[in-house]
């Protein structure tokens, strides 16, 4: 294996930002810890998901990662800068496209979906102020929503139930754009589209971060410029069996590898 990306996320949500990855690199080598049996982060402490970002980075760095992506936008507001002190190697996290959204809104009033840590983080505040300006941001926690799509539940009616439930209120009140602020909601998007229909426009920033990983290893001299394609490693602190189940239907390959390191600190 040449030196790998390391990726990780509280379960299987940072998929939908490594697919994007595994499409623009086909020749990186791609190591994914997917820490489910700390899922979900979106409620819990901040302290407790940084200290599982360091046991986990720690671990990727071990298996000789040669860049992180905090494939998570949880993780991501709770220790992305402390990360980035602790380790010499490029920290690449998420931020919900805030942004994008708001270059895009007809009407200047976006929604945005995420989870409650997100949410009340600073990151999130301080996005808000730099690029809102005089445009209206209804913003909308999710809980119950990743442990769901955890289970592979994409089109399942408990899912469509409390889907719904996030979405009408900013629909009632007139959204036209829709930003997934949570690596796990792409993959609810038709979901999502289907409930919000085709006037509203959907925001997620994983081909974005996709491209910035592609930058920053290009401006390393890290990138592999030749070679056979790159290989796919997981691993996860949960139910190989489970987790393994989960990933095959979202990453849409059969011969996948999963291996359980628990990582407990
Ligand atoms: C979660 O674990 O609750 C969600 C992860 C994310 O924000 O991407």
């Amino acid at each position: 294996m040449t030196q790998p990306i390391g990726i990780f996320d509280s379960g299987v949500g940072g998929l939908s930002v490594a697919k994007e990855i595994r499409q623009l690199l086909p020749l990186e080598d791609i190591l994914y810890y997917a820490d489910s049996a700390y899922c979900p982060y979106g409620d819990k402490d901040p302290a407790i998901i940084r200290q599982r970002e360091r046991v986990i980075t720690e671990f990727l760095l071990q298996q000789g990662a040669k860049m992180i992506v905090v494939a998570c936008n949880t993780a991501s507001s709770a220790g992305l800068e402390e990360l980035r002190e602790l380790c010499n190697l490029p920290i690449i996290g998420m931020e919900p496209g805030v942004k994008p959204a708001i270059a895009a809104t007809r009407n200047g009033k976006i929604g945005v979906l995420a989870t409650s840590v997100t949410i009340a983080g600073d990151r999130f505040a301080s996005l808000v102020k730099r690029y809102a300006e005089n445009n209206v941001v209804i913003n909308q926690p999710c809980p119950g929503l990743v442990e769901l799509i955890e289970q592979g539940k994409l089109n399942d009616p408990k899912t469509r139930e409390i889907l719904q439930g996030f979405l009408s209120p900013m629909l009632e009140q007139g959204v036209d754009t829709v930003v997934l602020g949570c690596t796990h909601y792409p993959f609810l998007r038709p979901l999502i589209e289907e409930m919000a229909g085709p006037d509203v426009m959907v925001i997620d920033t994983g081909l974005a971060v996709a491209h910035q990983v592609t930058r920053i290893l290009d401006e390393h001299n890290l990138a592999v410029t030749e070679g056979t394609a790159g290989r796919d490693l997981f691993f996860t602190s949960g139910s190989e069996a489970l987790v393994a189940k989960v990933i095959r239907d979202l990453w849409l390959r059969d011969n996948i590898v999963v291996k359980s390191i628990p990582l407990h600190p």
